[in-house]
């Protein structure tokens, strides 16, 4: 029987449920290293003078109200399947009032038929909503296809996303990566949304912020090391227990690190990369994130529970945010953001020399 090559198009859907699948089934994160937001001690307040009801967890970004401080980040899109997870989530998060990103449009690049299964304004019509390419395909697209990719979606920012750590790992990944800079430079210029560069697991560094920000970027996710790890499930494809899947698991900068090392320098600091509760959310913005972002434990969620196990989670994410501020006597995020706190001397070996404050 005659068989036939299979499409570009077919080999990135296949590849992207192979991803979705290993992120159910197997442990994707690094074997040792964490988040270091567990060297985050924030100072217990034996008297708060507040009460439940004067918590105030609202900030604005985009030009929007967030209700709280939270993102879903960007996860999936191209199939019938993934419209479906996008639309419920998306639902949820205008419900909870949280921003909400779709993954990688790629598969609009190829199929442009596949538009439908980012299209969720409909149910989302107040939520931030982010629009995601990665930057490898940002290099050679048009200004034009940008504003394709973010008019479907009527969205408030376009992610590029920074995915190096897993292209190398995967062996038909991308292997050029020059351009990368002038992409931002070219985009903050000219599209007529804001772009947020986004990593996906392996945090960013102050000099790579830096040179963003003189690049025109104004907002990071900074998506660190200790949640999801894509060179692990790059890794899981293959063979996880030799070669360079193995032998990079633990790499990247941790997110508290991360977030560490780019405050201080007047961007939206977005925390991603294991988030996982609401004292992580706390934590996070007592380093001086603005936001935080949470992939995979929304779609476990999502998954085991349908739409109800994904809005008690995010939920319950909300609540526990709710309780560390009436702990440490905060009203409102801006004194989360100045409340006293421990470092631990991993996380502290992090912290860039003109942002050294008293601990
Ligand atoms: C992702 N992530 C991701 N990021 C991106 O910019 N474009 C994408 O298409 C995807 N796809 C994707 C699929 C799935 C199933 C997961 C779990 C994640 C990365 C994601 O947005 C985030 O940066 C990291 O997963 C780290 O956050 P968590 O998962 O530790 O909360």
């Amino acid at each position: 029987m005659a068989t036939r090559m299979k499409s570009e198009a077919e080999l990135t859907a296949e590849r992207k449920q192979a991803h979705l699948d290993l992120c159910l089934r197997e442990d994707v994160g690094t074997e040792r290293k964490t988040t270091l937001l567990e060297e985050v001690e924030l100072v217990h307040e034996a008297l708060p003078d507040l009460d439940w009801d004067d918590l105030d967890i609202a900030s604005r970004w985009l030009g929007k109200t967030l209700r709280a401080p939270l993102l879903i980040t960007g996860m999936t899109g191209g199939t019938e399947q993934a419209g479906r997870v996008n639309r419920e989530i998306a639902s949820i998060a205008e419900e909870l009032g949280i921003a909400f990103g779709v993954g990688s449009q790629r598969a609009m690049l190829s199929r442009p038929s596949s538009a439908d299964s980012y299209a969720i304004r409909d149910v989302a019509p107040d939520t931030v909503l982010l629009a995601n390419i990665g930057l490898a395909q940002a290099c050679t697209m048009e200004l034009a296809e940008f504003e394709g990719l973010v008019d479907t979606l009527g969205a408030d920012a376009l992610c590029l996303h920074l995915n190096v750590g897993q292209e190398l790992i995967q062996p038909e990944g991308d292997r050029a990566f020059r351009g990368g800079e002038e992409a931002f430079r070219r985009l903050a210029a000219g599209l007529r949304v804001p772009v947020i560069a986004k990593e996906t697991g392996c945090g960013m560094a102050r000099r790579t912020a830096e040179r963003l920000k003189e690049a025109g970027v104004r907002h990071v996710d900074i998506s660190g090391a200790g949640g999801t790890s894509w060179i692990r499930i790059e890794a899981l494809r293959d063979d996880p227990d030799a070669g360079p899947g193995a032998t990079f698991r633990e790499w990247g900068i941790p997110t508290a690190a991360s977030v560490l090392q780019v405050s201080g320098l007047g961007m939206t600091t977005i925390a991603s990369g294991g988030i996982r509760n609401g004292l992580d959310v706390a934590r996070a913005i007592s380093l001086g994130a603005s936001i935080c972002g949470m992939a995979l434990p929304v779609y476990q969620a999502w998954q085991s529970g349908g739409p109800d196990g994904a809005r008690l989670f995010l939920k319950q994410v909300i609540h526990e945010l709710r309780i560390a501020m009436l702990l440490t006597g905060c009203s409102d995020l801006g004194a989360l953001r100045r409340a006293p706190r421990q470092l631990g001397p991993r996380l502290a070996g992090w912290m860039p020399v003109t942002e050294k404050r008293a601990q």
